[in-house]
């Protein structure tokens, strides 16, 4: 019989040796793993040899047993295909973190064997074919499979009793058209779901107001049609919604102004047709784009007193009366792009206060009046284009010779006055459109000194004199 100190003995041997054991089980599928994806120049498994403690191998985190939780080797050059089924040995895996390497090949069924797995990362890959079920990754928390090549029907079932799911990027990948999936407006935790590119069809399920921890919420570049719902606006922690470039119809909802958090909003390039008033309630917006719609009725005049507005783009709708004299005043504003609608009044003149605007695109319009002076100085202009309208007056002078402006377009207005000698500056200037206006004079010798200039016109105008020979001088 033996005694029990010696079973004790045995006792502590065999537990010391499964430790032993299980360390250089771990250390095998992790020396693995460095042969599977080392093909290309990386310097992350530098650390990654058998002389050292596994627990201390760059990107690898422990729990206090020694057991491997985390492998996190995203943005590392990898190349190669992951064994799933020597990576899901690790017991305790609760991260696995692969995006933004080029990774290829399938990602197998072994998956499944990653029971613990709390964050799992592969996207911005290479892979290939369709992504496997997965149900019992029910601990999964983050789920980031964007861009990354998968393609076939995407296992939506699987997501059923993932409820404890965060986040959920499957955009950007080619899977099979499918309607809006049932199974993720039961994910009541999701605070980040991105759905963009990534073929959805039919119609945004009013059970969406279910998910009231989104604060991003992506659909854009789908097949989607029908009304936005009215359930929107139950998101109330939206900071971002993003439905661009689809096939969405009807009105801006009531409720959508209880977006009061939200900051960017596009639904750009839909058939979205009624008054953008609701919008009005809006006052954190930074950027609002609702381009090539059919909406009509007046930009609201609470738009012009958006603080952090700085990018606005509602070009190729139905709009009309004017533009919020104090619009773009407030924040460090960039862009606005608002032709091809039907808006009258004044260009309102404090959009570049700040001296941060880039963009000044009104073509298009039925806008009166001149160029408010202060554009003449805004030196952080490139594009400044209000050709077709009803602008009159002369030109600030300024305005010729803005430093980084590549385009002047000025065409079908009713302007008058000289090009002026200031256009020697415009060093980037690339292209002048001057043509239907009343504008006289000569144009200036100083035009040849505006050395990007590809191409002038100024056809339809009251110019005279001769055109300096130094023009010839433009070899662009
Ligand atoms: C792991 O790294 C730490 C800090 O670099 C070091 O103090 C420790 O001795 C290492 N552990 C082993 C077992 O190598
Ligand atoms: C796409 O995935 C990467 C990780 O691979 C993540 O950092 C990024 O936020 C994801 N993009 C979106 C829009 O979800
Ligand atoms: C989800 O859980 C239910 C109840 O346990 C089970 O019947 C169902 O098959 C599970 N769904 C999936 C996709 O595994
Ligand atoms: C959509 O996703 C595909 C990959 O499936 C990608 O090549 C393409 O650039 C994406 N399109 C947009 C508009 O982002
Ligand atoms: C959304 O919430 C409502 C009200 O709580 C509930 O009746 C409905 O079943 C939920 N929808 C989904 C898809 O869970
Ligand atoms: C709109 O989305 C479709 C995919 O539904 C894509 O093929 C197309 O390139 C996108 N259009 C634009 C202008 O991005
Ligand atoms: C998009 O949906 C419309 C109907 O809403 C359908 O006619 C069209 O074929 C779909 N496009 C694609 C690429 O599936
Ligand atoms: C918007 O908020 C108001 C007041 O809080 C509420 O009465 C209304 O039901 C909300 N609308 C939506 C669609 O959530
Ligand atoms: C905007 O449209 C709504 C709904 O169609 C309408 O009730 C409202 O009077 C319109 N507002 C303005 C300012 O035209
Ligand atoms: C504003 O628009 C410009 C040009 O389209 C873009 O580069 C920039 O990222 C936008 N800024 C914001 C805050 O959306
Ligand atoms: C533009 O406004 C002018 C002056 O108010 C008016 O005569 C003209 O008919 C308008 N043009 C269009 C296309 O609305």
């Amino acid at each position: 019989m033996p005694t029990a100190s010696s079973s004790l003995f045995l006792l502590c041997f065999l537990c010391l040796f499964s430790v032993l054991k299980s360390q250089s089980d771990q250390l095998q599928i992790l020396l693995n793993l460095k042969t599977a994806l080392q093909k290309s120049s990386t310097n992350v498994f530098d650390s990654w040899d058998s002389s050292r403690f596994i627990c201390n191998f760059t990107g690898i985190a422990c729990n206090s047993g020694n057991s491997v939780t985390e492998i996190e080797l995203s943005n590392q050059n990898l190349v190669g295909v992951v064994p799933f089924d020597l990576i899901c040995k690790l017991q305790s895996l609760e991260k696995l973190s692969l995006g933004f390497n080029s990774l290829s090949g399938r990602v197998t069924d072994d998956l499944n064997k990653c029971t613990n797995l709390q964050y799992l990362d592969l996207g911005n890959n290479l892979f290939s074919g369709p992504f496997p079920e997965f149900s019992s990754l029910s601990q999964l928390q983050h789920l980031f499979l964007n861009q990354s090549g998968f393609s076939g029907v995407f296992p939506w079932k699987s997501l059923e009793n993932i409820t404890g799911l965060v986040t959920l990027s499957l955009g950007d990948n080619p899977f099979d058209l499918t309607p809006f999936p049932s199974e993720v407006v039961k994910l009541t935790k999701l605070n980040w779901l991105y759905l963009a590119n990534c073929s959805i069809g039919g119609m945004i399920p009013r059970d969406i107001g279910n998910l009231s921890e989104l604060i991003s919420l992506e659909l854009s570049d789908n097949n989607i049609s029908g009304e936005i719902p009215s359930q929107i606006g139950m998101l109330k922690n939206l900071w971002e919604l993003e439905l661009y470039n689809n096939s969405l119809i009807g009105k801006l909802p009531v409720g959508i102004g209880n977006l009061t958090k939200l900051e960017k909003f596009d639904a750009s390039m839909n058939y979205l047709e009624g008054n953008l008033s609701e919008l009005r309630f809006l006052t954190n917006l930074v950027t609002l784009q609702l381009f090539e719609n059919e909406l009509s009725g007046a930009i609201p005049a609470e738009f012009g007193q958006f603080k952090k507005l700085v990018n606005l783009s509602l070009y190729g709708n139905k709009l009309t009366g004017p533009l919020p004299p104090q619009l773009g005043s407030w924040a460090n504003f960039i862009f606005i792009d608002v032709s091809e609608n039907f808006l009258t009044g004044l260009i309102p003149p404090d959009m570049c206060k700040e001296g941060t605007m880039k963009q000044l695109l009104i073509l298009q319009n039925n806008l009166t009046g001149e160029i408010p002076a202060s554009y003449a100085s805004c030196t952080t202009l490139e594009r400044f284009r209000v050709s077709k309208n009803s602008l009159s007056g002369t030109v600030p002078t300024g305005i010729w010779g803005l430093p980084n402006v590549n385009i002047i377009d000025i065409e079908f207005n009713q302007f008058e006055g000289p090009v002026t000698p200031d256009i020697r500056n415009a060093k980037a200037l690339g292209q002048l459109f001057l043509g239907n206006n009343q504008l006289s004079g000569e144009l200036p010798e100083e035009t040849s000194e505006a050395t990007s200039l590809v191409s002038i016109q100024l056809n339809d105008n009251q110019f005279s004199g001769k055109i300096p020979e130094a023009i010839g001088n433009l070899s662009n």
